[in-house]
C-alpha cells in the first residue's frame, strides 16, 4: 500500500464523517465507506437521511431484535443471522454495520433493552461474538456498541454512570472484552454517557488503556451520533471518528499545530481507516443492486424467530391438537397488528410482515375467529371490546390471546417508569383465564413485564418478545408444533419492579446514576438474596423433557477444567435443551453463582448426548481493583449444572490455586496481608519478635490481634520503636522482588 503524504488538513478531515452515513475519503487513496444501522436489520437511508429512524429506509429483512435472538442461546443461528444481515448490507452498498448492541440489561426499565441481549455478560458476549463473526464473514464490518456502561436512556447524553472498577470489569465490560478478543470486530462505537465523570467518547481509560492496550483492539472507534462535545479531547483519548460530521476540523488542525495532538495520532486514524477500507473492500468492488434477497432473508428471520420465543408454562395444551383446533378464538390486537421491533435508530422497513391472524387463517380458515379485545392506543370502548373477546373465547375450543406493550411504551430515547402491561389487557386476561376454555397467552414486549397472577392460571404462556418480520409465521409454527420452542430467558422475570436490584438507583438524579447494586445484576441479585421471582434466568420449556446425568470435572490446567454430563431426551418429541453451567463460590465475596458456560443441544426422543463445557481461569477470576489485575482466589467451588439458575440438576466441586500465589505488597498493606504473604511473613517475623520482647503478647486480648491485622504495617514506623520508613521500604522491595519469579 503506497500512502501519499496527506496534509494536516486532509488528516484532520478524516476524523469525522463526510455525511451522517459516510466516512470521509481522500481522493485516489482512501474510499468513502457507507455506515448503516443496525443491529437487527438494515436501516439504509436512501440519501441524506435522518438519524432517528423516522425517515424511510430501503426495505430490508427485519430479524428478531436482540431481546429475541439472544434468547435462542444458539451461536450458530446468531452467526447465520449476522451473515444474512451482511449479505443485505453488501447488496445495499453498506460497508459498516452499526451493531450489535452489547450493553447489560441492568434494569427492566431501560427503554432500549430490546436492542440488548442479557442481564448476564457471558450470554451478551457470546451473542455479540457470534453476531460479529457472522457479519464479518461476508466482508462487512461490525460495530459493537455502546462502549460503555450505557444502561439507560434517561439523560443519556450527559449522565455519569458511577461504577466501581470491579463491577465495571466483571459485568459491564466483560461482553465487550469477549467480543473484541475472540471475534475481532473491525469497528466499535463509544457511548453517549459519562463513566465515572469522564465522557465515554473522551475516555482514555476505556478507549486507550483497556480497549487498545489490554484487549489489543485494532479497528476504528467511532462515536455514537452526536456524542462528542470536545473533539480534541476525544481524539487525544483514542476516539478515531466523530459521527455524524462536525464542522470543526480546524480545531483538530490547530491542536496539531500547537502540539496538543501529534501528527502521529492523526496518521494512526488514517491507517486505521485504511485498514477498515481494506477489510471491507469487497463491498465496494461491485455495484450494489440496492435491493435485498427477500426470500432468503425471510427464511432466516423465520428460523430465528422460532428459536427466540420462550415457552414459560404449559400444562399440555401446547402444541395445539384436536379438539383444540376445532374452533380457535384469536384474541388481542397484536395478533392482527404485531409488535415485532423496537423504536428509534434501529427501526427497519421490513420486506414483508406476517401476522398470527393471517397465518392461522391460511391454514385453519373459518375455524378461526377474532376479537381485538383492546386497542393499542387505549382508544375505543374498553368494556365492549373486552366483553366481545370474552364471549368469543367462551364458545371456542381454545383461546389464543396476544397481549403486549404498545410501541409507544418502550423505545430508544426514554426509559419506562413501570413494568406493567396496560390495565385493559390484564383485566381481560383475568377474565379469560377463569373461563373453561383452555387459554394460551403470547406476550410481545421488548423488555420484561411483570406477569400477573393470570400467568399461573393460563394453560400456557409464551414470551414472544419482539420476533421480527416473520414472527407471525414462527409463532404459529410453535403453537401448532411445526417447530418446538427452544428459547430460554436471558433476563429474570421479576414479580414486581420493586424487587429489581437497581430499583433504588435507577435512573439516578442530577446527572449521576450510582451502580449501587454492584455485581448483583439480574439473577446474581435474586439468587444471592434468595428472592422469589416469576420466572428465573435461563428458564424455558419445550414439548419434551430432559434428564441430566451426574456432572464430573476434569482439570485441564491449574485453574481450568472441563465439566462433563449427559443430557437425555426423556419425552416423546424431538427438542432442544440449553444446559447451563454455573460456578458458585460459597461465600459472600461474590454473587451466589454465575453462569460460566452453556451448550444448546437438539435431541430426538430417547437420544442422549455428553455435554462438555470448558471453564478457563477467567471463570474463577475476579478483578482486584487495588492491584488492577485479574486474580484467582485459592478455594473450593461448586460447579452447578442445570436448566436454569434455579433448576440445578447436578453439582461437582473444583479447587483452584491462588493465582498469582501472592499479590504484591503495597505501601498500605496490612499486617494481616504481610503475614499471609509467603516472603512478607518471613520478613515481618523479626519485627513481631522484637515487639514480643517488649510486650507480653500472651496476655493480650485476642480482639487486639484482629485489630492489629487490619492495620497497615507502615503505620508502625510512626511509633518510634526503631522501625523506620527506610526499613519498611527495604522490606517491601525485598518481598516483592523475591516473589516475582514464582508468581
Ligand atoms: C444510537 C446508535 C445508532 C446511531 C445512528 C444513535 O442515536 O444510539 O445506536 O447507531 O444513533 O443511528
Amino acid at each position: 500500500m503506497t500512502v501519499t503524504e496527506p496534509s494536516i488538513d486532509d488528516l484532520a478531515s478524516l476524523t469525522s464523517g463526510a455525511s451522517a452515513w459516510e466516512t470521509t475519503s481522500l481522493p485516489g487513496e482512501l474510499d468513502p465507506m457507507v455506515l448503516s444501522d443496525g443491529p437487527h436489520g438494515l436501516r439504509r437511508q436512501p440519501a441524506e437521511g435522518d438519524t432517528l429512524g423516522i425517515g424511510n429506509s430501503i426495505p430490508a429483512t427485519c430479524f428478531p431484535p436482540a431481546v429475541g435472538l439472544a434468547s435462542s442461546w444458539n451461536d450458530d443461528l446468531i452467526e447465520q443471522v449476522g451473515a444474512q444481515l451482511a449479505r443485505e448490507a453488501k447488496a445495499l452498498g453498506v460497508s459498516v454495520l452499526l451493531g450489535p448492541g452489547l450493553n447489560i440489561k441492568r434494569s427492566p426499565l431501560c427503554g432500549r433493552n430490546f436492542e440488548y441481549a442479557s442481564e448476564d455478560p457471558q450470554v451478551a458476549g457470546r451473542y455479540g461474538a457470534a453476531f460479529v463473526r457472522g457479519i464479518q464473514s461476508q466482508g462487512v464490518a461490525a460495530t459493537p456498541k455502546h462502549f460503555a456502561v450505557n444502561n439507560q436512556e434517561t439523560d443519556r447524553f450527559r449522565v455519569s454512570a458511577q461504577v466501581d472498577e470491579r463491577t465495571l470489569r466483571e459485568i459491564y465490560l466483560s461482553a465487550f472484552e469477549h467480543v473484541v478478543t475472540t471475534a475481532g470486530p473491525w469497528a466499535l462505537m463509544s457511548s453517549y454517557n459519562q463513566v465515572n465523570g469522564v465522557p465515554a467518547s473522551e475516555n482514555p481509560h476505556l478507549l486507550r488503556e483497556i480497549l487498545r492496550e489490554e484487549w489489543g483492539f485494532d479497528g476504528v472507534v467511532m462515536s455514537d451520533w452526536g456524542a462528542v462535545s470536545d473533539r480534541v479531547a476525544a481524539l487525544a483519548a483514542g476516539l478515531d471518528l466523530e459521527m455524524p460530521p462536525s464542522s470543526t476540523d480546524d480545531q483538530i488542525a490547530a491542536a496539531t499545530g500547537s502540539g496538543i495532538i501529534s501528527r502521529e495520532r492523526l496518521e494512526q486514524v488514517h491507517q486505521r481507516l485504511h485498514l477498515l477500507a481494506e477489510r471491507t473492500a469487497g463491498v465496494r468492488s461491485h455495484t450494489p443492486s440496492m435491493t435485498v434477497d427477500v426470500e432468503a432473508g425471510d427464511r432466516v428471520a423465520q428460523q430465528a424467530a422460532r428459536e427466540s420465543a420462550v415457552l414459560l408454562t404449559n400444562n399440555g395444551v401446547l402444541p395445539l391438537a384436536a379438539p383444540a383446533l376445532d374452533n380457535i378464538a384469536v384474541i388481542g390486537e397484536f395478533a392482527r397488528t404485531p409488535r415485532y421491533q423496537g423504536s428509534g435508530s434501529s427501526q427497519v422497513v421490513p420486506t414483508r410482515l406476517s401476522t398470527v391472524l393471517e397465518t392461522l387463517r391460511e391454514s385453519a380458515g373459518d375455524r378461526v375467529s377474532f376479537a381485538p379485545g383492546f386497542t393499542l392506543d387505549g382508544s375505543g370502548d374498553k368494556d365492549q371490546l373486552g366483553q366481545e373477546a370474552v364471549d368469543l373465547a367462551r364458545n371456542a375450543s381454545v383461546a389464543l390471546v396476544f397481549v403486549g406493550l404498545p410501541a409507544g411504551s418502550e423505545s430508544e430515547g426514554f426509559d419506562r417508569t413501570h413494568i406493567d402491561l396496560p390495565e385493559e389487557q390484564t383485566q381481560l386476561l383475568d377474565r379469560l383465564v377463569k373461563l373453561d376454555t383452555p387459554t394460551v397467552v403470547v406476550v410481545s414486549c421488548g423488555s420484561v413485564v411483570s406477569l400477573g397472577s393470570w400467568s399461573d392460571q393460563a394453560d400456557a404462556v409464551v414470551m414472544g418478545w419482539l420476533l421480527g418480520q416473520a414472527g407471525g409465521k414462527a409463532t404459529v409454527d410453535l403453537l401448532t408444533g411445526a417447530a418446538s420452542p427452544s428459547g430460554r430467558l436471558t433476563e429474570t422475570i421479576p414479580l414486581s419492579l420493586t424487587d429489581t436490584p437497581a430499583y433504588l438507583n435507577f435512573p439516578g438524579q442530577d446527572g449521576v446514576v450510582v451502580y449501587g447494586e454492584g455485581l448483583h445484576v439480574g439473577y446474581r441479585y435474586y439468587d444471592t438474596m434468595d428472592r422469589p421471582v416469576r420466572f428465573p434466568f435461563g428458564h424455558g420449556l419445550t414439548y419434551t423433557t430432559f434428564e441430566y446425568g451426574a456432572a464430573s470435572v476434569t482439570a485441564t490446567g491449574t485453574n481450568s477444567a472441563t465439566v462433563e454430563f449427559s443430557v437425555t431426551n426423556t419425552g416423546a418429541r424431538p427438542g432442544s435443551e440449553v444446559a447451563q453451567v454455573y460456578v458458585a463460590a460459597n461465600d459472600r465475596t461474590r454473587p451466589r453463582h454465575e453462569l460460566r458456560g452453556y451448550q444448546k443441544v437438539f435431541l430426538d426422543p430417547g437420544e442422549s448426548i455428553t455435554c462438555r463445557v470448558e471453564l478457563d481461569s477467567r471463570a474463577f477470576s475476579e478483578w482486584n481493583a487495588q492491584h488492577a489485575m485479574w486474580v484467582v482466589p485459592g478455594r473450593e467451588w461448586t460447579l452447578e449444572v442445570g436448566a436454569s439458575s434455579r433448576d440445578i440438576r447436578s453439582t461437582a466441586s473444583f479447587t483452584t490455586k491462588a493465582q498469582p500465589e501472592a499479590l504484591p505488597l503495597q505501601d498500605l498493606s496490612t499486617v494481616g496481608e504481610w503475614l499471609a504473604h509467603p516472603v512478607g511473613s518471613t520478613l515481618i517475623a523479626p519485627l513481631i519478635a522484637a515487639i514480643g520482647d517488649k510486650v507480653d503478647v500472651t496476655s493480650l486480648d485476642p480482639t487486639l490481634y484482629k485489630m492489629f491485622e487490619q492495620m497497615p504495617l507502615v503505620k508502625l514506623t510512626a511509633w518510634g520503636q526503631g522501625f523506620t520508613r527506610e526499613m519498611y521500604d527495604g522490606m517491601l522491595s525485598q518481598a516483592n522482588a523475591q516473589q516475582a519469579p514464582g508468581a
